[in-house]
């Protein structure tokens, strides 16, 4: 197949197609035209067997010699002034070398806003450990270095506290009565408006007009938050469980003062970030503890701590109204709704964005307010929004669909948009239908029942329901990338991201093999170090694309200075660099198998070692004009007991279309981990927040519940696998895909299995009974 006929459908029609550059809203990467070696293929992780050995080193892991344990002193009140701190006892306990509270903390810049520029990482606007306010129940007051975490544990406990007491809000029905619009959701507007959507919801011969609740959730992420770090002078090391390396150090450095090159941040595995591995409070005073005891720092949050330093997802009411015609269109789609927020962050959980992108309507009014409250500034959780916000618009059509006596799945093709329904732009690649189909055959979808509570085995009450699932392309600006190319025929590509586990290093390699044309062994990806060329958040599924577009650019700049070192004895004699292309280990001119040289020969001719291509990718334009999201058709079949209540998923398949799959292992993975979130969201995880104190109730494993083995059925996944011509590699981005839908597929079987619709999140058996 000759490239042309392998690229992308757009419309029907072949976009067009340079062979050399990736333009991002024009050209396509010509890496998606290759006949592919290693992109797609089920590779295990690379760091795999360092893992299984317990060989990889995490943060809390790594050694300093006469390193200090710090523990950590928070508050019990949620707004109000500390009044007293009674240390005295801590620090004449064993082994105390420091007690730190606001009085003797170095002074300290608060940490720039995350997303301000591409160093900024800071969560919340508030001062840390700087004055005796207190903002949220939770908040760090006090820490403790010791010679061993048991010592600092114990004399943190023996630090006395009190308060005066502020007037605080910690209900979420009372911070509702003063609900406002934040200037925008994410860059999008707050309060969107097409047609007179009110008057069409009137108008329309089928309504639907439900409200939907989601709970707060925290992160729960294996691996605990911890940092290991040292001073040497004004320079600082530091070890951190980390999704945005560079921006935590360049934050660290903003906030002690120092210089950016002064703070190296090492990031190399973490054991689960889903949005939580960023960075907070914890990082900054235990790197203002060492700085005051002039000695190296390990601080690792215990769960509780997890819980109160590390914000989670915030909770969500929200309204879904939609009018439709008797034939299945809708003439009217209205999500709104409140979330809750704190003052001091800008985490407004963007429920509705799948409603802006996902269905045709005549008519829509989508808007979302936020309510302030006292709490830990809530921030990214697996997906924010458009987990809870598909849970309710899946759920309505859902409702909509039994109204019309339609299947969901009809319902859905009927309004099928043929371009983003409300920004007007073209999709860049949606094969949501296709999802649809190949999924309902394989999940065997036409055995579904649609009258409910028909299905019935013993006193087993068996459902099947479906949703879409849906997750925006993003791809973060200011990402750099660097290839070294050394005599012997290795590459090395390195750059500032991260691996949390879900395999980055290992995907990366398996592009970078194909863009370069090596074999696998021959090429490794550094990551996870703030040395390394600028990198992005390993957050909004955004990371494989920012990479692919760094390493896009290091390519062209790896090749021009290759053209230098061509000799006039090379078959590459006098090609310029439009005309060569990396292929076999080598250079050689497009088209013409017959002029080829190894990157080796060239080298060794030219008398170098190593030639290093270094370069920006291009800034994310496709964004600008193309409407770009993941899609997904999930799939759920319960069982609920007819007595008990108890309900079990008994089968679950994911249909995805995200693009190009660059590691059918991986990804599978990480589609699998993402519906058993979703399991957990919908059957299970809630914040159980004390209205009058503010206080997380159930800051533990045991009592905050996530779904263990046997809550997880065997889970099917399978994807589209056709290119997106606007993305690098063609991959869109498969990180928190995998969670959307599956709140509304799971409720939806839940409803065709009883008749019971459910609309407040987690579905516990009692709302059954
Ligand atoms: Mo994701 S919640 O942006 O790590």
């Amino acid at each position: 197949m000759s490239r042309e006929e392998t690229a992308p459908r757009e419309g029907g029609k072949t976009p067009p197609f340079a062979r050399r550059d990736w333009q991002p809203e024009g050209a396509p990467d010509p890496l998606i035209g290759r006949k592919h070696g290693h992109i797609g293929q089920a590779i295990s992780r690379i760091d795999g067997p360092l893992k299984v050995k317990g060989a990889a080193r995490y943060a809390a892991e790594v050694p300093f010699e006469d390193m200090l344990y710090a523990a950590l002193v928070t508050s019990t009140v949620s707004r109000g002034r500390i009044a007293s701190i009674d240390a005295s006892s801590a620090q004449e306990a064993s082994g105390v070398a420091l007690v730190m509270t606001y009085r003797n903390a170095p002074r300290m810049e608060t940490p720039k806003m995350f997303g301000t520029s591409p160093k900024a990482a800071g969560l919340h606007t508030l001062p840390i450990m700087q004055d005796e306010e207190i903002h949220w129940n939770g908040q760090t007051v006090a820490v403790v270095l010791a010679e061993s975490q048991e010592q600092a544990d114990h004399a943190a406990s023996l630090i006395e506290v009190t308060y005066e007491t502020l007037p605080t809000i910690t209900d979420f029905d009372v911070a509702k009565a003063d609900a406002r619009f934040p200037d925008s959701i994410m860059g999008e507007p707050a309060d969107l408006k097409i047609g007179k959507a009110d008057e069409a919801l009137a108008a329309a011969p089928v309504r639907i007009d439900a409200t939907y609740t989601t709970p707060r959730h925290n992160h729960n992420a294996i691996e605990l938050h911890a940092v290991t770090l040292a001073w040497d002078g004004d320079s600082l090391e530091v070890h951190d469980a980390s999704q945005l390396v560079t921006a935590t150090a360049g934050t660290l450095a903003q906030v002690f003062g120092v210089r950016e090159d002064q703070v190296r941040v090492h990031s190399p595995y973490v054991g689960g970030g889903f949005g939580g591995k960023c960075l907070w409070d914890h990082q900054i005073i235990a790197a203002a503890a060492a700085r005051l005891a002039r000695r190296p720092v390990r601080l690792c949050l215990p769960r509780d701590h997890v819980y109160r330093l590390v914000g989670g997802r915030t909770c969500t009411e929200q309204r879904v109204a939609l009018g439709a015609t008797r034939d299945g269109k809708l003439t009217a789609l209205i999500h709104t709704g409140v979330v809750a927020m704190t003052k001091h962050n800008s985490c407004p959980e963007q429920f509705t964005f799948p409603a802006r992108h996902l269905y045709a309507a005549d008519s829509f009014h989508v808007s979302q307010q936020v309510a302030d409250m006292d709490m830990t500034p809530n921030t990214f959780m697996r997906a924010p929004g458009e987990s809870v916000g598909t849970f309710a618009l899946e759920s309505a059509l859902d409702e909509l669909a039994h109204e019309l006596d339609m299947c969901p799945i009809e319902l859905r093709r009927r309004i099928e948009p043929d371009k983003d329904p409300t920004t007007g732009n073209p999709f860049s690649s949606r094969e949501t239908l296709q999802a649809y189909r190949l999924g309902a055959e394989r999940f065997g979808w036409s055995r579904r029942d649609k009258v409910p509570g028909r299905r019935r085995e013993g006193e087993w009450l068996i459902g099947m329901g479906v949703a879409t699932g849906t997750y925006p392309y993003y791809r973060m600006d200011g990402g750099k990338a660097r290839i070294t190319l050394t005599a012997d025929g290795f590459a090395v590509i390195g750059m500032a991201m991260q691996d949390m586990g879900m395999g980055t290093a290992t995907a990366q390699a398996q592009h970078c093999a194909d863009r370069l044309g090596l074999p696998l062994d021959k090429v490794r990806f550094d990551y996870g170090d703030s040395d390394l060329p600028q990198g992005t958040v390993a957050g909004g599924s955004s990371q494989t694309a920012t990479i692919g577009g760094a390493v896009i650019a290091a390519h062209q700049a790896l090749i021009k200075e290759l053209v230098p070192l061509i000799g006039n004895d090379s078959p590459l004699a006098g090609a310029a660099q439009e005309e060569l292309e990396t292929r076999d280990g080598g250079l050689g001119v497009v088209d013409d198998p017959d002029r080829f040289e190894s990157f080796s020969s060239i080298l060794q001719r030219a008398g170098r070692d190593s030639v290093v291509g270094e370069a920006a990718a291009a800034k994310p334009s496709e964004l600008e004009h193309f409407s770009m999201h993941s899609t997904a058709a999930q799939f759920a079949e319960v069982r609920v007991n007819a007595v008990t209540g108890e309900i079990r998923v008994s089968r679950f398949l994911g249909s995805f279309d995200c693009g190009r799959i660059l590691n059918a292992k991986t990804a599978a993975s990480q589609f699998r981990g993402g519906i058993i979130m979703g399991i957990g969201l919908a059957l299970m995880e809630e914040t159980q927040f004390d209205p009058r104190k503010g206080r997380i109730l159930n800051p533990s494993l045991s009592d905050y519940h996530v779904p263990v083995h046997l809550d997880v059925p065997d889970i099917e996944v399978m994807w589209t696998d056709i290119p997106d011509p606007h993305a690098p590699m063609g991959a869109r981005g498969i990180g928190e895909i995998g969670i959307t839908g599956v709140g509304a597929a799971i409720a939806n079987a839940v409803f065709n299995a009883t008749g019971k619709r459910i609309r407040d999140l987690p579905i516990t058996l009692d709302k059954l009974l």
